[in-house]
């Protein structure tokens, strides 16, 4: 493998340099999992090439000469985009593949490419644009080596959890849907804020550091959310009294219903 890997001019090739590649390749060449000149990305559009170029990044338009050139190669394409991609590709010897697009299966990847290469599968979130992303990611066909490599990717972004490809549709209705489901629940309690006489500025204040400090507290305290919740609740207090009109209006079954709709969806855009 270190002989292979020293063959090769790039450590990773990047096929579309957009908002999920940028994210994920500045981050880890930030934590020094590589060295910017380590790294080409096929874009074609010029200035988001140049911008990686004044990085240190090395950039092409050519697809087919890089996937020639590099160990890994990792497609940050849209999904639409793929086919195009792929019939660049076929033929190509191809080096250890690594998809963050939604809804392709490792099999209509390698159905597309009509190559045996190695494919790792991952379900990255929005927030590793700001180091705190969350990834599952299926590396069950890597050797050691590899799988190390592409934990340690995404992990330089955020957290990294490993995931058989199967569950990757409940990782998108968990954390890959999840910013949203949170942005929602931060706009409510804005607008909640606002109706009891709170500015816009000081709702959300309050609303987005009581969810940044939940959500550290949670993972600092290492305890259980019910042990969390009650050491918010007094009884007979204000808090309860919060609660128990959640529970009325079935807040629980609520988020179900959506992670649930959310996995039924991805399962049906999957081929
Ligand atoms: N955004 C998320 O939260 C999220 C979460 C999980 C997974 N993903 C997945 O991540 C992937 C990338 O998403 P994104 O949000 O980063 O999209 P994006 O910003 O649109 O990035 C895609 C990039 O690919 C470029 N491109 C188009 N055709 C190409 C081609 N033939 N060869 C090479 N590059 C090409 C696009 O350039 P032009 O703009 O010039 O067309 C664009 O820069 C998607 O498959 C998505 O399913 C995204």
């Amino acid at each position: 493998m270190g002989n292979y890997q020293s063959e090769k001019t790039y450590l990773l090739g990047v096929i579309g340099g957009g908002v999920m590649a940028r994210a994920i390749i500045c981050g880890a060449a930030q934590a020094g999992v590589f060295a910017p000149d380590k790294v080409c990305i096929c874009e074609p559009d010029e200035a988001k090439r140049a911008a990686f170029g004044r990085e240190g990044f090395h950039t092409t338009t050519n697809a087919r000469s890089l996937a020639e050139n590099c160990n890994y190669l990792l497609f940050a394409v849209k999904p639409q985009v793929f086919p195009a991609v792929a019939e660049d590709l076929r033929g190509a010897s191809l080096p250890v593949l690594i998809s963050i697009m939604a809804g392709k299966t490792k099999r209509a990847v390698r159905t597309a490419l009509n190559a045996e290469a190695k494919i790792a599968r991952v379900m990255p979130n929005l927030p590793c644009c700001v180091g705190e992303g969350m990834a599952g990611v299926d590396v069950s066909e890597l050797s050691e080596e590899e799988k190390t490599f592409v934990l340690g990717l995404f992990s330089a972004v955020g957290k990294a959890v490993e995931v058989p490809e199967e569950r990757l549709d409940a990782v998108t209705g968990v954390s890959g849907s999840g910013p949203a489901y949170v942005y929602l629940f931060l706009r409510s309690l804005v607008k909640a804020g606002m109706e009891q006489g709170l500015t816009e500025e000081q709702a959300n204040a309050l609303a987005l550091q009581t969810v940044k400090g939940g959500a550290a507290y949670a993972e600092q305290s290492g305890k259980s959310y019910d042990e969390l919740i009650a050491a918010v609740s007094s009884k007979g207090g204000t808090t309860v009294a919060a609660l128990s009109s959640f529970e009325a209006d079935g807040f629980e079954s609520a988020v179900s219903r959506a992670v649930s709709a959310a996995v039924k969806r991805a399962k049906e855009l999957s081929e």
